[in-house]
């Protein structure tokens, strides 16, 4: 049972620095100068990229592919595989997130809308 305890811990740490990693190198690797999570800046949002490509592990690689290697625009990031993955893996993540507290927003502030039309 210890253990158990001791092994669950481990991997919930892992996870941890996991996240870390990725919000670490997105802040290293200034991608926040031209994406936003929610809001279209120079580049798509992340929420966008999230709806696009998914957040599964395949996501992830497909992503971290494009970072390195990135579409007309973006500066391309010679950087190791295992790190391109670790920002995707967290941009999809909290881009997805994004995405649907944005959904969210805009049910409520329609919601509010209705509301004034019978008051
Ligand atoms: C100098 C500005 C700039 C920086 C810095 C930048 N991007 Fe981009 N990014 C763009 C632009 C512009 C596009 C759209 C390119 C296009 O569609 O031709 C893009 C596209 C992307 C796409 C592909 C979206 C799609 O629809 O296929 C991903 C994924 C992405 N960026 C992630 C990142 C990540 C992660 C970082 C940080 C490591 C980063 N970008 C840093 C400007 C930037």
């Amino acid at each position: 049972m210890r253990l158990l305890i001791i092994i669950s811990c481990l991997f919930s740490l892992s996870i941890a620095q996991e996240k870390n990693i990725g919000k670490l190198l997105v802040e290293k690797y200034n991608c926040l100068s031209c994406h936003d999570f929610s809001q279209k800046r120079t580049g798509p949002s992340f929420a966008e990229i999230a709806k696009k490509y998914g957040t599964s592990e395949k996501s992830a690689e497909e992503v971290a592919k494009i970072i390195i290697n990135p579409p007309s625009f973006m500066p391309p990031f010679k950087i190791p595989f295992s790190q391109a993955k670790a920002i995707a893996e967290y941009v999809l993540k909290e881009g997805a997130k994004a995405a649907k507290e944005k959904k969210k927003k805009e049910y409520d502030d329609s919601y509010l809308d209705l509301d004034s039309q019978f008051h």
